[in-house]
């Protein structure tokens, strides 16, 4: 879908939607004023009636605008303009392309605030954008019948405060990284049967080639001469052969450092003999969200041609049980040396994460980032909204975290003391891969910090907000796509 700009008149606006936001207060721009004096001043009349509040994310259609160019209006509350920011806009635009989504072949037109608080005007269209593409896909991966359609032209209208360089960047950026969060969701969203280690591998490679990145497929022949101990033994119960893809965008020079992401790509998590009730079973095709947002995110980084040196690592298993499967008991060598008593099977996101992260610290990783829904422990800990991070260092965890809030993505940061390491001592081995009933989301991070070599690295974990479990106004249940954004904008300005 083409996103275009316009510097016409709100009122000029031929679309089948004209979406224009609301402030709370009474100061309403130059271009809602011009609307509201075409419409006889219908708007001044429902905010005296109430029905026009401006509060955030409020909308009120207008089906029919026969005074006006275009055939329909969305109003669209965007709250107080002082407390907008990019998390409240990016949730209310959002909220209205949601809103006339669901109809095939319609052209949309979205103006920019006049009024936009904190937030910059590029970030203000960059979002826009953003939320064309994604607001405008549904979760329906496998529906005969769609729910939502993209639509069939999309314009941005700009404010007069706008300067048309910098709109046309922002656009395009929003647009690149509204495709990258659809592409990570519909791989999430579509069913284990389609999307095991060969054919994510595969579809990496195809989307790869088609920007330029460099992808590399390694099968389990190769994983195995290259010491993937820990990963392969996640693999055995599993027909399907697991594989890690690697990306590699090197536009930053030799002298510049290089950021390693890292995606756990479990296909799909039965728990292996550790089996996972039905419940916890269900939506288990979303454990390889960790590899799609890193998948995602570098598609995007490419087609932005960012000048930085990034490698994207998707480790990529199936955790099944059959009777090859790797057992309780068993004690498996890491690529690094490290050896690893196994107490349960279903803790295999990080056996699967720490083989990829010592690879990536032996293949010049100068600091690093991992995604993984690696713990109900943390859902418990932070809701299902949030993602928990976990570091050795607090300057580079800063970056990770600045860049979040730049994006308007939510993470909140937990300890890491040392003494959470005794939890995963073992009697006969190194150390075992669970720690216990308690702080399960920390020791499983305290688990990887063991591979990473002490070079900076940030691990994610986004069990609860990859995701979705119910439709809330800006999202439907299933994949988010979360955290594509924060990686864009980490690689960007690292
Ligand atoms: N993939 C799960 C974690 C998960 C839970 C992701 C809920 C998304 C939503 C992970 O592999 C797992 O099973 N973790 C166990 C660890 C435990 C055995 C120490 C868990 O959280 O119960
Ligand atoms: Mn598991
Ligand atoms: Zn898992």
């Amino acid at each position: 879908m083409e996103v275009k700009l316009t510097t016409a008149h709100a009122r000029e606006i031929d679309a089948d939607w004209l979406v224009i936001g609301v402030p709370e207060t009474s100061e309403w721009g130059t271009e809602l004023t011009a609307l509201d004096d075409a419409l006889g001043e219908q708007l001044s009349r429902l905010r005296e009636a109430g029905d026009l509040t401006g509060k955030l994310a409020e909308l009120l259609t207008i089906p029919d605008t026969p005074a006006l160019n275009t055939r329909r209006l969305l109003l669209v509350g965007t709250g107080q303009p002082n407390d907008l920011t990019v998390a409240k806009w990016e949730k209310t635009a959002m909220t209205a392309v949601r809103q006339i989504s669901s109809k095939r072949d319609l052209r949309i037109a979205f103006c920019v605030p006049e009024q936009l608080g904190t937030l910059s005007n590029e970030r203000a269209i960059e979002t826009i954008a953003t939320a064309l593409i994604v607001g405008s896909r549904g979760q329906d991966v496998c529906k005969t019948e769609r729910s939502r359609y993209s639509f069939l032209a999309a314009q941005i209208v700009l404010s007069p405060n706008n300067d048309a360089a910098l709109a046309t960047q922002a656009a395009e950026r929003g647009r690149i990284i509204g495709e990258a969060i659809n592409l990570t969701r519909e791989l999430i969203n579509l069913p284990p049967q389609d999307i095991y280690p060969e054919t994510f591998a595969a579809r990496a490679q195809q989307e790869a080639a088609a920007c330029g990145l460099t992808c590399q497929v390694f099968d389990e022949k190769q994983l195995e001469a290259e010491r993937f101990g820990s990963m392969l033994a996640v693999a055995k119960g599993s027909d399907r052969p697991a594989r890690m893809v690697v990306l590699e965008h090197l536009r930053g020079g030799p002298n510049a450092p290089t950021l390693a992401l890292v995606g756990k790509g479990v296909t799909f998590d039965s728990g292996g003999l550790s089996i996972k009730p039905t419940d916890g079973m269900l939506t288990m095709k979303c454990d390889m969200a960790g590899a799609a947002t890193v998948l995602g995110a570098m598609i995007a980084i490419a087609r932005l041609r960012l000048p930085v040196n990034v490698i994207g690592y998707a480790g990529l298993v199936e955790n099944m049980l059959g009777s090859k499967a790797y057992k309780l008991g068993d004690v498996l060598t890491a690529r690094n040396g490290v050896t690893i008593e196994v107490h349960n099977t279903d803790a295999e996101g990080r056996l699967v994460l720490n083989d990829v992260l010592s690879y990536a610290v032996d293949h010049g990783a100068d600091r690093m980032i991992d995604l993984a829904t690696l713990t109900g422990a943390c859902v418990v800990a932070l809701g299902e909204d949030v993602a928990g991070a976990f570091t050795n260092n607090q300057t580079w965890c800063d970056q990770v975290l600045a860049a979040a809030k730049a994006q308007g993505e939510d993470l909140w940061q937990l300890p890491m003391f040392d003494f959470y390491n005794d939890l995963l001592k073992s009697d006969v081995a190194d150390c075992k891969n669970i720690g216990g009933r308690w702080g399960g989301a920390i020791t499983a991070a305290k688990f990887l910090e063991k591979f990473v070599s002490g070079k900076p690295w940030v691990h994610l974990d986004i069990a609860g907000p990859a995701f979705a479990s119910s439709n809330k106004g800006h999202r439907e249940g299933g994949a988010t796509g979360c955290y594509v954004r924060t990686l864009i904008e980490v690689a960007e300005k690292s």
